[in-house]
């Protein structure tokens, strides 16, 4: 499984929803910006597993889609811990990927 796939598409399905509170905007136009970004950061600094990395960046801004802008580190912390949990990813990667919220 691709788990990176599996993040992006979850984000991109949000962000159809109409609950989304920014609309799907922010799919193309900062979560897919984002990653690139850290795509380019992470090979200039010659990162081995970037796995971590491209999820976070896909998944970083989820707590602002589902839930609003406030608190939304918190939420968007919580969120994307149960997701990686529901794909069986390992606790020591989702404590990888919770950081940037920290
Ligand atoms: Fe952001």
């Amino acid at each position: 499984m691709d788990v990176v796939k599996e993040i992006r598409d979850f984000v991109e399905a949000e962000c159809k929803k109409p609950t989304s509170k920014y609309g799907f905007e922010p799919f193309e136009f900062h979560f897919a910006p984002t990653v690139k970004y850290v795509e380019k950061l992470a090979d200039e600094l010659k990162i081995k597993d970037k796995e971590p990395l491209l999820i976070a960046g896909w998944i970083h801004d989820i707590g602002s889609i589902m839930r609003g802008r406030s608190d939304h580190h918190i939420t968007g912390a919580e969120i994307a811990e149960a997701k990686l949990k529901e794909l069986n990813y390992p606790e020591e990667k989702i404590v990888l990927v919770k950081k940037m919220y920290s």
